[in-house]
């Protein structure tokens, strides 16, 4: 063999073993895979096509010059999942940590680039020690470059992170730039300072799984949307989401070949509102039983439960289903659902997934930390992601849409294409009892039986607007649907506005409120 070949093989041998066999050995004890094992499970088999497998840092200080490794800390380039073109990052924490410094952020940015030009998915699994300290301040402008990307990249071609070890420091910005974060349990973690400086600067212990784990981040920060028992389970979750998202901003999601019947109707939606009023009932399963079956990924499960936000299908189709959930807070509007809901909704308009909402919910939660918090800008996002958003929208007020709420989640006037109702529907200014009281209260109070005068006022209203016929009758609701009829109603009516086109006032951008 001739020489030069003989060194290209040798030294692409070295890279593939990133920072040598022994550290291989111990991110394996540590319960984790490596970057390019990672990269197997994650990409069809053979369709890798590596970029930068032989770039190594030019830094000499700090005996860094002796620990050169073909490739760096993160392997990156092209290949497919399910057939489509992605463009892959991974750290490779057996190379100093996966520490970033120069030539990792030139790899990453490298295809960044290349997978904003030719409009395909951008999928980073992460596991580094943050910068490179050996690197100093060369390593902070390589994060610059980085997000910057990110940002250019958003809204334009899919970005997806996935947390499977270390995420400290300004590491972070990168994945909370992108548009779904991934983490495994108990072997990642994500965090700005992390449990040390906090003890120094706060005097609070917490350990790094409380402070950073996926447990934190799916249930208290909203910072990642999916959280997976094992890194086999996170790389499941990265092809399920692709599945209903399209290369880029300019195509449709693909379709999947129908496997339910469009006219399957489903008689227990037509019991599962409880008579009574108050008592909760699981949006989740009305969720499931109108769109295909088992087609339900639900985006950040576990924060803000009282809202439900994911992805379907309806006759194959990928379609954004929004909801409100009565189960928690019965289904109240708060900070962080509207921050769930109104950047999902943005996510469905980026990528051309159309929007299906199931409303629910007696209004924005009161209360003197919701003020201080900001609920009034944090709720305005859900008017302006609905607003803003020209793909088809389609609602249905299930039972209650009172007040302000009623506007926000996908009314008519917020551009909704189609709002249908069940007949269960509550859709009024407020609540009977109270409007009531406000109305009423000097007859009232001068009644001989003021307690029987108040419950027929009540039942007075709830006849004249607690219903959903009044707002059918001036045109806020299309149609006032039978539960079982939802599912080949909703179809119908995405097949009718599959060719929508609307067009937004041009600007250079709107100011979402944050
Ligand atoms: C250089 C690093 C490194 C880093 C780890 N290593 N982090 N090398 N720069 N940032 C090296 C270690 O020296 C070690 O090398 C190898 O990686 C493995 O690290 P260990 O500590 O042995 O592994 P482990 O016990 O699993 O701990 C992992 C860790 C810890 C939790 C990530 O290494 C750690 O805390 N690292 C520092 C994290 C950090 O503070 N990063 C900077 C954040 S600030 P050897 O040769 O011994 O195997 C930041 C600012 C960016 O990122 C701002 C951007 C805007």
């Amino acid at each position: 063999m001739h020489d030069y070949l003989t060194r290209l093989r040798e030294m692409r041998e070295k890279a593939l073993l990133g920072g040598g066999q022994d550290k291989i050995s111990q991110q394996h004890q540590k319960g984790k895979l490596t970057a390019r094992e990672r990269l197997a499970l994650l990409l069809d088999e053979g369709s890798f096509q590596e970029l930068g497998a032989l770039a190594t840092h030019d830094i000499t200080e700090f005996g860094l010059d002796s620990q050169r490794f073909p490739g760096d800390g993160v392997v990156t380039g092209f290949g497919r999942i399910n057939g489509r073109r992605v463009a892959v990052f991974a750290q490779d924490f057996t190379v100093l940590g996966g520490s970033f410094g120069t030539v990792q952020s030139n790899k990453i940015c490298r295809v960044q680039d290349l997978a904003i030009e030719s409009g395909i998915p951008l999928i980073g699994l992460n596991d580094s020690g943050g910068a490179r300290i050996q690197e100093g301040v060369r390593s902070l402008a390589a994060y610059g470059e980085v997000f910057m990307r990110n940002v250019l990249a958003s809204g334009v071609i899919p970005q997806i992170s996935v947390i499977l070890g270390p995420c400290a420091g300004g590491a972070v910005y990168s994945p909370a730039l992108m548009d779904f974060v991934i983490m495994t349990r108990d072997t990642s973690f994500m965090f700005l300072t992390g449990p040390e400086v906090i003890k120094a600067v706060t005097g609070r212990d917490v350990t790094v799984q409380e402070l950073g784990g996926a447990e934190a981040h799916s249930t208290l920060s909203g910072c990642t949307h999916l959280v997976a028992d094992s890194e086999q389970e996170a790389i499941e979750e990265v092809k399920v989401l692709l599945s209903y998202l399209p290369q880029n901003n300019n195509e449709d999601p693909p379709r999947i070949t129908p496997y339910d019947p469009p006219e399957r109707m489903d008689a227990e939606l037509d019991t599962i509102i409880p008579v009574e009023e108050k008592e909760p009932y699981d949006m989740r399963r009305v969720i499931e039983m109108v769109f295909d079956r088992d087609s339900v990924l639900e985006i950040h499960p576990y924060f803000a439960c009282n809202a439900i936000v994911g992805f379907a299908r309806l006759d194959g189709y990928a379609v954004g289903v929004v909801g409100n959930q009565p189960m928690h807070l019965a289904g109240s509007l708060d900070i962080d659902s509207s921050d769930k809901i109104s950047r999902f909704t943005r996510i469905c308009d980026t990528y051309n997934v159309p929007i299906v909402t199931f409303v629910d919910t007696p209004g924005f939660l009161p209360g003197v930390e919701q003020e201080y918090g900001g609920v009034i800008r944090h709720g305005a996002k859900i008017i302006y992601g609905y607003s803003a958003a020209t793909v088809p929208k389609i609602s249905i007020v299930v039972r209650k849409a009172i007040g302000g709420a009623y506007v926000a989640m996908s009314s008519k006037q917020l551009r909704c294409d189609l709002n249908f109702a069940w007949p269960t529907g509550q859709i009024a200014v407020m609540g009977p009892d109270g409007a009531v009281r406000i109305l009423r209260r000097k007859e009232i109070k001068a009644a001989k039986d003021p307690v029987a005068l108040e419950r027929e006022f009540v039942q007075q209203y709830r006849e004249a607007f607690f219903n959903p016929y009044r707002a059918a009758d001036l045109g806020q609701i299309d149609e006032v649907i039978e539960p079982h009829e939802t599912r080949p109603r909703l179809i119908r009516a995405l097949e009718v506005l599959r060719t929508k086109v609307q067009l937004n006032p041009s600007r250079k951008h709107g100011l979402i409120p944050s």
